[in-house]
């Protein structure tokens, strides 16, 4: 008779093997349930407004629903938190921009590693800024805009969605153009600071194209340049930066999709794939295009170019906090 000893250490990696066959079974019949994707920003802002397309397509393409929930923030470090303490199960799935990347940066506190929390699933799309005001703002041009805030300081009011959010480091752009002081004000999102710029609360915000252009569009906000070298095809009366005389107003946003931290590979790769058919879907190509948005090319969709877009950032933004001599305490 053969007998076959095991020791402790073989014999707990057969069990693992065994343990884990039926979350693998799991991972091939992924989604057998609605997935939840957080959005770290309140509704009807730029990435609740990109999220909820997203979460339909996908929805859509993997024969499951896939709900949004808004956890605003912070600028995103309250939904980035609750995303990266989710299961790495699939069911809970983060879609957010440069702003996790800026965070390590601003926040000295954060409760997480912004580039081991993650798994990447890929990029979606990129665009620029608009500088806007409320609409009875009597300045007509991005410079007389600039020389306001410069000489009224404080009594200027500047929307943001949270330190570190795009609004605020495009607000960041305005200060450092202007050396002004004005008072910026923050909100979970740049959804209700779009709401009360348009109700005249708050005098400026400088938001994502992807909601700026209806509203600049709609009449309801005054739109003064799009912080891009081109001019968008979407608002084609708005000057470039540069066009605008303003020499450093640059600014690209871009967005990603994420996963837990050990979520499995076929349910990464089935959420790859997904992503794919949405960023290739002609209609979608064509609702980003009409909001100033293009899809990531070809060469920037793998989980790999995603890490290393994101980490390139993390690095450049760093920089860019140090230079601008930003006091990460007082903005914590
Ligand atoms: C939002 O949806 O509120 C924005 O993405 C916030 C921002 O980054 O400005």
């Amino acid at each position: 008779m053969i007998r076959i000893r095991l020791s402790h250490t073989v014999a707990g990696a057969v069990g693992a093997v065994f343990l884990g066959l039926p979350a693998i079974a799991g991972a091939q019949n992924y989604p057998t349930k609605p997935i939840t994707m957080i959005i770290p920003f309140a509704a009807g802002g730029p990435s609740d407004t990109l999220g909820r397309l997203t979460a339909d397509h996908l929805g859509r393409t993997l024969g499951q629903q896939v709900v949004v929930e808004n956890v605003g923030g912070a600028g995103g470090t309250v939904g980035t938190e609750r995303a990266a303490r989710a299961a790495a199960d699939g069911y809970t799935i983060f879609q957010h921009h440069g702003a996790m990347a800026a965070a390590p940066s601003l926040y000295p506190n954060l409760k997480y590693d912004s580039k081991s929390v993650f798994e990447y699933v890929g990029l979606i799309n990129t665009g620029p800024m608009v500088l806007t005001s409320r609409k009875t703002l009597e300045t007509k041009t991005a410079k007389d805009l600039l020389a306001h805030i410069k000489s009224m300081g404080p009594k200027v009011t500047i929307a943001h969605a949270g330190v570190g959010s795009n609004s605020y480091m495009c607000a960041l752009l305005i200060i450092q153009n202007t050396k002004a002081k004005p008072s910026m004000v923050p909100y979970r999102g740049t959804g209700p600071a779009m709401n009360d710029l348009v109700g005249g609360q708050v005098d400026v915000l400088c938001d994502q194209a992807t909601t700026a252009t209806p509203q600049a569009l709609a009449g309801n906000i005054k739109p003064y340049l799009v912080t891009s070298r081109e001019r968008l095809s979407a608002l084609k009366d708005v000057p470039a930066y540069a066009e605008a005389g303003i020499s450093d107003f640059e600014m690209t946003i871009w967005n990603g999709l994420y996963a837990p931290k050990g979520t499995p590979k076929p349910v990464l790769d089935r959420l790859h794939d997904a992503l794919q058919k949405f960023i290739d879907d002609p209609k979608v190509v064509e609702r980003f295009h009409l909001t100033g948005t293009v899809p990531f090319g070809k060469n920037m969709r793998s989980p790999t170019v995603h890490k290393q877009h994101f980490e390139g950032e993390m690095t450049r933004v760093a920089k860019m906090v140090k230079e601008a001599g930003v006091n990460v305490q007082e903005k914590k």
